[in-house]
């Protein structure tokens, strides 16, 4: 299968005349839903900013707000109280609108230790199939999300921004792998939101990646397990334990054997 494409690309080149002689370049992989853009890929740039904090100097725990509203560092009690409620609204959000979405990397691990946030995080991310990130994109980006606490002590607005980078499914020039984020209005901490995306349905089918090269198998992934993270209903992939072995070391699991 993989031979007879190869076959037909390398046909195609020779046979049309307007690029006999020069290398084939295969097209990066593209969205499908998102093609109304009409993106012109050579003037690709970053799309997210962050407030400059990468000269000399400068605090690394800048990158984790939108520049858009950020108005200077929370302190450490407003990070955990600002993540504990957007998580919360983003997974509420999610639900009501029918929107699949599950939690990774550091926010999984998080989850396998006591159902909530590490007390050191200071972002979230989260992932998505690139067909919802479609709906995303056509039905809710730039949304602004109302959220009151259920002791109505606590209101927040939340920006849905989709990407529009993220109709490109190749890592590019490698600025744009965050295909969505969840901003909190009020200080610009935010949650990640990444798409997965099949490259290569012919020869591997079964293979999820992300833009920063993060690979998944289907049966790793799905069916989703349903839970609860930060007190709300969530969803964990089907093999979070090989995939957070995988992606940190035994100790940071280190219940597995106390427990097992
Ligand atoms: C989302 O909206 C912003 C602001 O209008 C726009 O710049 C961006 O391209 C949009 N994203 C998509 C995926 O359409």
């Amino acid at each position: 299968m993989m031979h007879s494409w190869i076959l037909t690309n390398v046909l195609a080149g020779l046979l049309s005349p307007a690029v006999a002689g020069a290398p084939i370049r295969i097209p990066p992989p593209v969205l499908p839903g998102m093609d109304h853009l009409k993106l012109d890929r050579n003037l690709e740039g970053k799309y997210f900013h962050e407030p400059v904090g990468h000269e000399k100097g400068a605090d690394d725990r800048l990158g984790h707000y939108d520049t858009r509203y950020f108005h200077g560092m929370v302190t450490d009690e407003e990070r955990v109280e600002t993540l504990h409620h957007m998580v919360r609204a983003y997974l509420d959000f999610f639900r009501e609108n029918q929107l699949e979405t599950w939690i990774a990397h550091g926010t999984l691990l998080g989850w396998w230790w006591n159902s909530k946030l590490l007390p050191w995080d200071w972002d979230v991310d989260t992932q998505v199939r690139d067909t919802t990130l479609v709906r995303l994109a056509t039905e809710f980006n730039q949304t602004i999300s109302h959220y009151v606490s259920a002791d109505k002590k606590y209101k927040r607005e939340y920006m849905l921004d989709i990407n529009p980078w993220a109709y490109f499914r190749d890592n590019g020039p490698g600025h744009n792998i965050i295909d969505a984020r969840w901003i909190d209005t009020t200080n610009g901490l935010y949650i990640d939101i990444t798409a997965l995306s099949v490259f290569d349905p012919r020869s591997k089918p079964d293979q999820w990646e992300c833009k920063n090269h993060h690979k998944y198998k289907t049966e790793d992934l799905f069916p989703l397990r349903e839970t609860s993270f930060e007190g709300v209903v969530a969803m964990v992939p089907y093999k979070y334990q090989e995939m957070l072995l995988e992606e940190y070391s035994l100790k940071s699991l280190a219940r597995i054997n106390y427990e097992k």
